[in-house]
């Protein structure tokens, strides 16, 4: 077994172990990948400040995200098809999670079903779901999340039409997958992801098939998926399903300080600064940009957290330092997922704890919640004065 020290190794086991189709589903973004690109790349543009001969001994990465405990601050993000990257993946990610102490997001266009990841793990985990028009589907999703219960509800507001990913279209992505010759000779190749697939029942979309009316196979799911997303969302809307879900809500999707301050009109608990992983509007900023106006536009009137981009611990400290209570990873543990299943997914969260708490020391802090953007030497410009 090779040595895991790095994300990237993780990456690298992934990408010779899961199918080409869906690989691409999540190493891609939307037409031509500027903002994908700048969300990692942006992250080096931040310097740490090293500090010495500070007391290092005795060191905590606890954290209190909208309340819950958790182990670092990190969450697992929605990952649409992660039970397509290895077979049962959700439930593997969710008890990796678990056992770390981090939060799981589920997606509504995962594989394994919300009542499998609740059926298969013991801890409470979060439930995204999207802005979709079919309002007796979306509070039958409340009340599954309530019934499994989720100790907090992710409503996605970015995603009123999808963002062109060339590979997926040229691929022909789907769940499962499109059986033609050029699939069938890729996953000929990918022996240990085939057994895995074999061997489970789950391999639709296991929140909507058979829940959304007309929803029965993956032809009809396609149709209903084209026709659900609510183009026509607007803030009244939001409030809706506000008041469909009593729980702890999180609106994910928010670049802009104006959008901020609306998601707090709206009763949220937290807000997530993210533009899909790049998988949205390309040209948009990278989130790390957009993070640091937005917290100082909402102040203490709700929680800040952010995604897209993230792939170490270092990158972690960065965002916590700009103000995110919270750094949500999605792509890197979904490559240890693919590369490892469970396994993997624990590997990519101890490497990003290492790197988080370590790197933290050096900067001469023994508690995740003390660091500041004092740690930080961040170019001026960096964070805006776009006009
Ligand atoms: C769905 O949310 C996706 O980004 O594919």
């Amino acid at each position: 077994m090779p040595v895991i020290t790095e994300i990237e190794d993780l990456k690298r086991l992934y990408r010779r172990r899961v199918p080409k189709m869906f690989f691409d589903y999540c190493e891609s973004g939307s037409w031509t990948e500027q903002t994908f690109r700048e969300n990692s790349s942006d992250f080096d543009d931040i310097y740490l400040r090293q500090r010495v001969a500070i007391d290092m001994a005795g060191r905590s990465t606890k954290s209190q995200i909208i309340g819950q405990d958790a182990a670092m601050p990190v969450a697992l993000a929605p990952v649409g098809l992660t039970g397509m990257q290895h077979a049962d993946g959700e439930i593997l990610a969710a008890r990796a999670a678990e056992k770390f102490g981090v939060p799981f997001c589920l997606s509504t266009m995962s594989i394994c079903s919300i009542e499998d990841v609740a059926e298969n793990t013991s801890n409470p985990f979060w439930l995204q779901v999207y802005t979709l028009k079919d309002d007796a589907f979306m509070q039958n999703l409340f009340d599954r999340a309530k019934a499994a219960n989720c100790s907090a509800a992710v409503i996605t507001v970015d995603l009123q039409l999808l963002g062109q990913r060339h590979k997926d279209l040229k691929n022909g992505l789907s769940a499962p997958p499109k059986l033609t010759p050029k699939s069938v000779a890729n996953m000929m190749t990918k022996v240990g992801w085939g057994l895995g697939m074999l061997q489970t029942k789950r391999r639709f979309f296991g929140n909507i098939v058979g829940h959304a009316s007309g929803v029965t196979d993956p032809s009809s799911l396609a149709t209903w998926t084209a026709e659900s997303f609510d183009q026509s969302l607007n803030w009244d809307r939001i409030r809706q399903f506000r008041k469909m879900w009593d729980g702890p809500l999180i609106i994910k999707g928010i670049m802009d300080p104006r959008d901020a301050l609306e998601a707090c009109n709206v009763g949220a608990d937290a807000i997530v600064v993210s533009n899909h992983g790049g998988r949205q509007l390309d040209g948009a900023l990278s989130s790390i940009r957009a993070l640091e106006p937005i917290v100082d536009a909402v102040g203490d009137k709700i929680e800040v957290h952010m995604d897209s981009g993230v792939r170490s611990g270092q990158d972690v400290l960065k965002a916590r330092a700009l103000g995110a209570k919270a750094a949500w990873i999605g792509r890197a543990f979904v490559y240890g997922l693919g590369a490892r299943g469970e396994q993997g997914v624990t590997e990519a969260l101890q490497v990003i704890h290492k790197e988080l708490d370590h790197s933290m020391a050096l900067c001469g802090h023994t508690d995740i919640n003390t660091v500041d953007r004092d740690i930080l030497m961040v170019p001026k410009g960096f964070a805006g004065d776009w006009s």
